[in-house]
Protein backbone atom coordinates (compact mmCIF):
# COMPACT_ATOMS: atom_id res chain seq x y z
CA UNK A 1 0.00 0.00 0.00
CA UNK A 2 3.09 1.90 0.70
CA UNK A 3 4.25 1.78 -3.03
CA UNK A 4 0.71 2.61 -4.23
CA UNK A 5 0.52 6.31 -2.22
CA UNK A 6 4.49 7.26 -2.83
CA UNK A 7 3.46 6.84 -6.75
CA UNK A 8 0.38 8.71 -6.48
CA UNK A 9 1.30 11.44 -5.02
CA UNK A 10 4.42 11.43 -6.71
CA UNK A 11 2.30 11.64 -9.89
CA UNK A 12 0.03 13.97 -9.13
CA UNK A 13 1.05 17.27 -7.90
CA UNK A 14 -0.79 18.56 -3.95
CA UNK A 15 -3.31 21.03 -5.93
CA UNK A 16 -4.55 18.53 -8.13
CA UNK A 17 -5.63 15.99 -6.24
CA UNK A 18 -9.41 14.95 -5.90
CA UNK A 19 -9.01 16.38 -2.26
CA UNK A 20 -7.01 19.22 -2.39
CA UNK A 21 -7.94 22.03 -0.36
CA UNK A 22 -5.71 25.53 -0.47
CA UNK A 23 -7.24 26.13 3.01
CA UNK A 24 -9.07 23.48 5.43
CA UNK A 25 -11.75 25.26 6.62
CA UNK A 26 -13.98 22.60 8.14
CA UNK A 27 -11.41 20.88 9.48
CA UNK A 28 -9.67 24.37 11.48
CA UNK A 29 -13.54 24.92 12.34
CA UNK A 30 -13.15 21.65 14.11
CA UNK A 31 -10.35 22.19 15.56
CA UNK A 32 -11.30 25.78 17.28
CA UNK A 33 -14.42 24.24 18.86
CA UNK A 34 -12.12 21.77 21.09
CA UNK A 35 -10.39 24.44 22.10
CA UNK A 36 -7.16 23.53 22.80
CA UNK A 37 -3.84 25.83 24.12
CA UNK A 38 -1.60 26.15 21.57
CA UNK A 39 1.17 23.95 23.12
CA UNK A 40 -1.58 20.89 22.88
CA UNK A 41 0.15 18.73 20.21
CA UNK A 42 -2.23 17.98 17.34
CA UNK A 43 -0.93 15.02 15.08
CA UNK A 44 -2.85 15.36 11.35
CA UNK A 45 -3.01 11.58 11.14
CA UNK A 46 -2.60 10.68 6.83
CA UNK A 47 -1.67 14.50 6.79
CA UNK A 48 0.45 13.68 3.60
CA UNK A 49 0.09 16.92 1.47
CA UNK A 50 -2.48 18.47 3.13
CA UNK A 51 -2.30 22.55 4.04
CA UNK A 52 -4.11 21.76 7.24
CA UNK A 53 -0.36 22.19 8.97
CA UNK A 54 0.23 25.14 7.21
CA UNK A 55 -2.87 26.47 8.57
CA UNK A 56 -2.15 25.65 12.36
CA UNK A 57 1.34 26.94 12.38
CA UNK A 58 -0.88 30.61 11.20
CA UNK A 59 -2.86 30.25 13.81
CA UNK A 60 0.14 29.71 17.03
CA UNK A 61 -0.32 26.49 17.31
CA UNK A 62 3.34 25.02 18.59
CA UNK A 63 2.84 21.34 18.68
CA UNK A 64 2.44 19.27 15.56
CA UNK A 65 2.87 16.19 13.68
CA UNK A 66 1.97 14.97 10.73
CA UNK A 67 1.57 10.85 10.00
CA UNK A 68 1.21 8.92 6.52
CA UNK A 69 2.48 5.84 4.97
CA UNK A 70 3.98 7.98 1.85
CA UNK A 71 7.57 9.71 2.71
CA UNK A 72 6.90 11.02 -0.52
CA UNK A 73 3.64 13.19 0.52
CA UNK A 74 5.33 14.27 3.63
CA UNK A 75 8.36 15.42 1.47
CA UNK A 76 5.94 17.22 -0.64
CA UNK A 77 4.41 19.13 2.48
CA UNK A 78 7.92 19.45 4.12
CA UNK A 79 9.60 21.78 0.73
CA UNK A 80 6.53 23.85 0.47
CA UNK A 81 6.62 24.99 4.04
CA UNK A 82 10.40 25.76 3.92
CA UNK A 83 12.07 26.44 7.10
CA UNK A 84 9.05 26.27 8.91
CA UNK A 85 8.86 22.47 8.14
CA UNK A 86 11.60 22.17 11.22
CA UNK A 87 8.41 22.98 13.61
CA UNK A 88 6.80 19.71 12.68
CA UNK A 89 7.39 16.46 13.67
CA UNK A 90 7.20 14.32 10.26
CA UNK A 91 6.39 10.33 10.77
CA UNK A 92 6.17 8.02 8.18
CA UNK A 93 3.73 5.27 9.10
CA UNK A 94 1.02 3.09 8.62
CA UNK A 95 -2.45 3.80 10.67
CA UNK A 96 -3.31 -0.28 9.94
CA UNK A 97 -0.31 -1.59 11.60
CA UNK A 98 -0.87 -1.23 15.14
CA UNK A 99 2.49 -1.25 16.25
CA UNK A 100 2.76 2.37 14.40
CA UNK A 101 4.05 5.72 16.04
CA UNK A 102 5.74 4.44 18.71
CA UNK A 103 7.06 7.62 19.39
CA UNK A 104 3.76 9.45 19.89
CA UNK A 105 2.27 9.72 23.28
CA UNK A 106 -0.22 12.69 25.15
CA UNK A 107 -2.13 13.69 21.22
CA UNK A 108 -4.86 16.31 22.24
CA UNK A 109 -5.88 16.35 18.81
CA UNK A 110 -6.01 13.30 16.53
CA UNK A 111 -7.23 14.79 12.99
CA UNK A 112 -8.23 12.16 10.08
CA UNK A 113 -9.51 13.67 7.04
CA UNK A 114 -10.47 10.92 4.36
CA UNK A 115 -7.87 8.33 5.60
CA UNK A 116 -9.18 6.06 7.75
CA UNK A 117 -11.75 5.23 4.96
CA UNK A 118 -9.67 3.93 3.10
CA UNK A 119 -8.88 0.77 5.65
CA UNK A 120 -12.02 -1.35 4.31
CA UNK A 121 -10.64 -4.61 5.88
CA UNK A 122 -11.89 -4.77 9.17
CA UNK A 123 -8.47 -6.11 10.93
CA UNK A 124 -7.15 -2.99 9.67
CA UNK A 125 -9.58 -0.44 11.24
CA UNK A 126 -8.83 -2.39 14.63
CA UNK A 127 -5.46 -1.29 14.49
CA UNK A 128 -6.13 2.35 13.78
CA UNK A 129 -8.02 2.12 16.55
CA UNK A 130 -5.64 1.20 18.65
CA UNK A 131 -3.46 3.28 17.87
CA UNK A 132 -5.63 6.24 18.32
CA UNK A 133 -6.56 4.35 21.71
CA UNK A 134 -2.51 4.79 22.79
CA UNK A 135 -1.72 7.87 21.88
CA UNK A 136 -5.08 10.24 22.77
CA UNK A 137 -4.48 11.10 25.99
CA UNK A 138 -7.62 11.13 28.45
CA UNK A 139 -9.71 14.00 27.95
CA UNK A 140 -8.15 14.60 24.44
CA UNK A 141 -10.18 14.53 20.76
CA UNK A 142 -10.72 12.51 17.43
CA UNK A 143 -11.57 15.02 14.50
CA UNK A 144 -12.75 12.45 11.94
CA UNK A 145 -13.95 13.30 8.65
CA UNK A 146 -14.70 10.37 5.62
CA UNK A 147 -16.69 9.96 2.66
CA UNK A 148 -20.17 10.00 3.70
CA UNK A 149 -22.50 7.12 2.85
CA UNK A 150 -24.31 9.46 0.10
CA UNK A 151 -20.49 9.90 -1.01
CA UNK A 152 -18.28 8.36 -3.57
CA UNK A 153 -17.34 4.69 -3.32
CA UNK A 154 -13.91 5.56 -4.20
CA UNK A 155 -11.02 7.50 -4.43
CA UNK A 156 -7.21 7.43 -5.91
CA UNK A 157 -8.32 4.08 -7.08
CA UNK A 158 -8.80 2.46 -4.34
CA UNK A 159 -12.08 1.43 -2.52
CA UNK A 160 -13.48 3.40 0.58
CA UNK A 161 -15.59 2.62 2.79
CA UNK A 162 -18.53 5.35 3.73
CA UNK A 163 -19.08 6.41 7.38
CA UNK A 164 -21.68 8.32 9.02
CA UNK A 165 -21.48 9.97 12.50
CA UNK A 166 -22.29 6.29 14.54
CA UNK A 167 -19.84 4.38 12.29
CA UNK A 168 -16.94 6.29 13.12
CA UNK A 169 -18.10 6.19 16.65
CA UNK A 170 -18.17 2.08 16.52
CA UNK A 171 -14.46 2.51 14.80
CA UNK A 172 -13.14 4.41 17.83
CA UNK A 173 -15.00 2.74 20.85
CA UNK A 174 -16.77 3.50 24.02
CA UNK A 175 -13.92 5.23 25.15
CA UNK A 176 -14.97 8.13 22.51
CA UNK A 177 -17.98 10.04 23.11
CA UNK A 178 -19.47 12.46 20.18
CA UNK A 179 -18.95 15.75 20.42
CA UNK A 180 -20.17 17.33 17.04
CA UNK A 181 -21.26 15.92 13.69
CA UNK A 182 -22.30 17.14 10.86
CA UNK A 183 -22.63 16.88 6.81
CA UNK A 184 -19.82 19.35 4.30
CA UNK A 185 -19.91 19.32 0.91
CA UNK A 186 -16.31 19.43 -0.43
CA UNK A 187 -16.15 20.45 -4.37
CA UNK A 188 -13.55 18.92 -5.82
CA UNK A 189 -10.48 20.74 -8.33
CA UNK A 190 -12.40 18.76 -11.06
CA UNK A 191 -15.50 20.24 -9.85
CA UNK A 192 -17.18 16.90 -8.53
CA UNK A 193 -19.39 17.12 -5.40
CA UNK A 194 -18.06 14.46 -2.72
CA UNK A 195 -20.09 14.36 0.47
CA UNK A 196 -17.99 13.97 3.39
CA UNK A 197 -19.03 13.55 7.01
CA UNK A 198 -17.02 15.67 9.63
CA UNK A 199 -17.13 14.42 13.58
CA UNK A 200 -15.40 15.60 16.79
CA UNK A 201 -15.03 12.71 19.19
CA UNK A 202 -13.69 13.18 23.00
CA UNK A 203 -12.20 10.65 25.20
CA UNK A 204 -14.63 10.54 28.08
CA UNK A 205 -12.43 7.07 29.68
CA UNK A 206 -9.10 5.89 29.76
C1 LIG B 1 -7.20 11.19 0.33
S1 LIG B 1 -5.62 11.56 0.99
C2 LIG B 1 -6.01 12.74 2.27
C3 LIG B 1 -4.82 13.56 2.68
C4 LIG B 1 -5.12 14.64 3.72
N1 LIG B 1 -5.64 14.06 4.94
C5 LIG B 1 -6.05 15.67 3.18
O1 LIG B 1 -7.16 15.82 3.68
O2 LIG B 1 -5.66 16.36 2.22
C6 LIG B 1 -5.27 10.11 1.92
C7 LIG B 1 -3.90 10.14 2.59
O3 LIG B 1 -3.81 9.02 3.45
C8 LIG B 1 -2.53 8.43 3.29
N2 LIG B 1 -2.73 7.02 3.68
C9 LIG B 1 -3.43 6.08 3.02
N3 LIG B 1 -3.41 4.92 3.69
C10 LIG B 1 -2.68 5.14 4.81
C11 LIG B 1 -2.29 4.32 5.90
N4 LIG B 1 -2.63 3.02 5.97
N5 LIG B 1 -1.53 4.87 6.88
C12 LIG B 1 -1.15 6.19 6.81
N6 LIG B 1 -1.50 6.99 5.80
C13 LIG B 1 -2.25 6.49 4.81
C14 LIG B 1 -2.18 8.67 1.83
O4 LIG B 1 -0.79 8.64 1.57
C15 LIG B 1 -2.76 10.06 1.62
O5 LIG B 1 -1.81 11.07 1.93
Amino acid sequence: MQQHWDQFHAATPADRTGFWEPTPETSLRVVEHAGLAADDLILDAGGGASTFVDSLLERGHTNLAVADISAVALERARERLGERAALVRWLTADLSDASALPEVRDVALWHDRAVLHFLTAAEDREAYSAIVDRVVRPGGYAALAAFSLTGAEACCDLPVRNYDASMLGEVLGPAFELVEAFDHLYINPAGDPRPYVYTLFRRVSA
